[in-house]
C-alpha cells in the first residue's frame, strides 16, 4: 500500500518518454502517469471525467482487491460511480459456485446493451472466474465486446493493462498460470475509512476434492510480516479501527515465510499496533487450528470474539471424500476446546448439502454437529460441480431432490440453531463499532458487535467509525435492536 503523496512523488520521477521501467512497483507507476494522460484526452474530449464502475462478486478477498482496482483506476483520474452507466466497467469475478459464473455471464448481457450505446464504454474482467480457460474461450467467442481479461496472479498490473486497453481496438486477454512475486506499494481506496481488509496470504494448499481455489488462486504465498505491519500502522494512522486479516487458509500462515512465524504470533504483533482495536480473520481451517492461536485469542483484548470455522460435512466419509483431513469426532472435539477457553465465542460455519455420494445419514451427522457445536450462523450451500477438481469426477448419486429435501432440513436446523444461540445475548451490554447510518428519518444507525453480529441502534452519522456501549434490547433472529448506554 502506498499513500497519495508518495505516489505523487514516485510519478514524478516517471519519464514518459522514456520506456517503461523493468522493475515492480515502478513499472506499474510508469503506466499510472501515462493513464492519466490518457484520461486527460478522453475528459477533454467529452468535456467530462471519465467515470468506472468496480462490481465485486465472492469473497472478501475479492472485495479487498476491488479496493486496489479502485484505488488504481481513482489515481488514474476516474471518477467512481455507483452504476454500470459508467464509461469503465470492472467486473471482479467469482467461481467458487457455477451460480457465482452464471451471475457474471447476465451482467455481460446487460452491460452490452449499453456498450452498444456508449461507443466510450469499455468493459474489463478479471478475477478467480477468468483463471478458468473455459471461460476465456466461451468470452472470447460469444462476449466478444470485453475489452480487458485479466486473472488473480497479474492485478497489480491493471494499471499497464489499462493502457494497452485504451491503445488497442481488439480484446486484451493477459492470464498467469501462476504468481511468481507479491508486488507491494500500489495504491488502494477503501471502502470504510474505519475498517480495512489486509492480504496475509494468497492461495491455497489445502486441495479439498471440491474446491477451484487452488486452481484460480494458486499455492499458498505469505506476505512478509514486516509488509502486513507496516500496511496495518499507516492504516491505523490513518483512522482504522478494525482490521480484517484475510488469506484462504490464515492457520498456516508463515510457513514458507524464510524467518518461519505462526499465525498466533503475527496476531500478536497487530495486537501492539496503536490505534488498532479490533482484529479479525477470514478464514480458519480446523485441521490447522492451533492451541496457541485459541490461547492468543482468549488473553488478547483485539481480537474479536468471533470464528468462522468452515465444518462443510458433520460426516468423517464425505469429510475423508473431501480431502478435508479431519473427522466429526475432532472437529467436535476442536469446538468442545474453543468454547472451554472461550466461553464468550462465537462460532459460525460453512456447510455444503449434496456432495457426490452423501446419503441422508451423512446428512443426519451433519446435523448432529451443528445442534452439538450451537453455531451462531452458518452459510449453507448446494454443492456446485467444479470441472477441474478431484469430486467432478465423482458420481452424484442423489436426486435432485433428495439433494433439495436434505438441504432445507440443513438449513432449517441452522436456522433454529442460530436462533436459540443468539436469544443467549438479548439484554447483555456490548460494544458495537458504528458502521453505517442504517435509516436517516428514525435516526438508527448500524453496528458490529465483536462477536460480528449486527445491532441497530438510534443514532446519526457523527456515530460512524466510533465503538459504542449498547444494550441489546431485543432479538430480531440473526440481528439485535439496541439502545445506548
Ligand atoms: N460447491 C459448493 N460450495 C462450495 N464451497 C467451495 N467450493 C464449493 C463447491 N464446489 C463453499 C465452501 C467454502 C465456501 C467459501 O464456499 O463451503 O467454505
Ligand atoms: Fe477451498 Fe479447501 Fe482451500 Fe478453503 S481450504 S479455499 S475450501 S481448498
Amino acid at each position: 500500500m502506498i499513500d497519495h503523496e508518495n505516489l505523487e512523488r514516485s510519478l514524478e520521477r516517471m519519464d514518459l518518454s522514456a520506456a517503461p521501467p523493468e522493475t515492480e512497483p515502478d513499472r506499474q507507476y510508469y503506466f499510472i502517469k501515462k493513464a492519466r494522460a490518457l484520461v486527460a484526452e478522453q475528459t477533454a474530449r467529452l468535456g467530462r471525467t471519465p467515470t468506472c464502475c468496480v462490481v465485486t462478486f465472492g469473497c472478501q478477498m475479492n472485495a479487498r482487491d476491488s479496493e486496489k482496482l479502485s484505488g488504481i483506476l481513482r489515481e488514474a483520474g476516474f471518477q467512481s460511480m455507483e452504476s454500470e452507466e459508467a464509461d469503465l466497467v470492472v467486473y471482479n469475478t467469482c467461481t467458487v459456485r457455477d451460480n457465482a459464473n452464471q451471475r457474471v455471464y447476465g451482467r455481460l448481457g446487460f452491460v452490452h446493451s449499453m456498450k452498444k450505446k456508449n461507443p466510450e464504454k469499455h468493459v474489463a474482467l478479471c478475477g478467480c472466474m477468468m483463471q478458468e480457460p473455459s471461460v476465456i474461450e466461451k468470452i472470447q467467442k460469444s462476449y466478444r465486446f470485453v475489452d480487458l481479461i485479466f486473472g488473480t496472479h497479474n492485478i497489480f498490473k491493471f494499471p499497464e493493462l489499462l493502457c494497452n486497453m485504451y491503445e488497442s481496438d481488439r480484446m486484451i486477454v493477459d492470464i498467469w498460470g501462476q504468481a511468481d512475486r507479491i508486488v507491494e506499494d500500489l495504491p488502494v481506496e477503501r471502502k470504510y475509512p474505519f475498517k480495512s481488509g489486509i492480504n496475509i496470504m494468497f492461495g491455497c494448499d489445502n486441495f479439498c476434492s471440491y474446491c477451484i481455489v487452488p486452481y484460480v488462486r494458486g499455492r499458498e504465498r505469505s506476505r512478509r510480516p514486516e509488509e502486513i505491519l507496516e500496511e496495518i500502522g499507516r492504516l491505523a494512522g490513518e483512522g482504522v479501527k478494525e482490521v480484517m486479516l484475510l488469506g484462504q487458509n490464515v492457520n498456516s500462515y508463515g510457513k514458507n515465510l524464510e524467518r518461519p512465524l505462526t499465525f498466533a504470533q503475527l496476531l500478536q504483533e497487530v495486537e501492539k499496533i496503536p490505534g488498532i482495536e479490533r482484529i479479525r480473520f477470514m478464514t480458519s481451517h480446523p485441521k490447522d487450528l492451533s492451541d496457541e492461536l485459541i490461547e492468543t485469542m482468549r488473553d488478547s483484548q483485539k481480537i474479536c470474539r468471533h470464528l468462522h470455522l468452515p465444518l462443510q460435512s458433520g460426516s468423517t466419509r464425505i469429510l475423508q471424500a473431501m480431502n478435508r483431513r479431519y473427522t466429526k469426532e475432532g472437529y467436535l472435539a476442536l469446538v468442545e476446546k474453543i468454547y472451554s477457553k472461550i466461553p464468550d465465542i462465537s462460532l459460525t460455519t460453512d456447510i455444503i448439502v449434496g456432495f457426490p455420494g452423501e446419503t441422508k445419514r451423512d446428512v443426519e451427522d451433519t446435523i448432529d454437529v451443528i445442534r452439538r457445536a450451537r453455531f451462531d450462523n452458518a452459510f449453507t450451500f448446494l454443492y456446485s460441480r467444479r470441472t477441474g477438481t478431484p469430486a467432478a469426477a465423482m458420481e452424484i448419486t442423489a436426486s435432485k431432490e433428495e439433494i433439495q429435501e436434505n438441504f432445507d432440513l440443513v438449513l432449517k436446523t441452522v436456522q433454529d440453531t442460530a436462533r436459540e444461540q443468539v436469544a443467549r445475548l438479548t439484554g447483555q451490554r456490548q460494544y458495537a463499532l458504528t458502521e453505517e447510518v442504517n435509516n436517516q428519518t428514525l435516526r438508527m444507525v448500524t453496528g458490529r458487535l465483536s462477536n460480528n453480529m449486527i445491532v441497530h441502534y438510534p443514532g446519526d452519522a457523527s456515530l460512524v467509525g466510533k465503538i459504542v456501549e449498547v444494550e441489546l434490547t431485543e432479538n430480531r433472529g440473526f440481528y439485535f435492536v439496541g439502545r445506548r448506554v
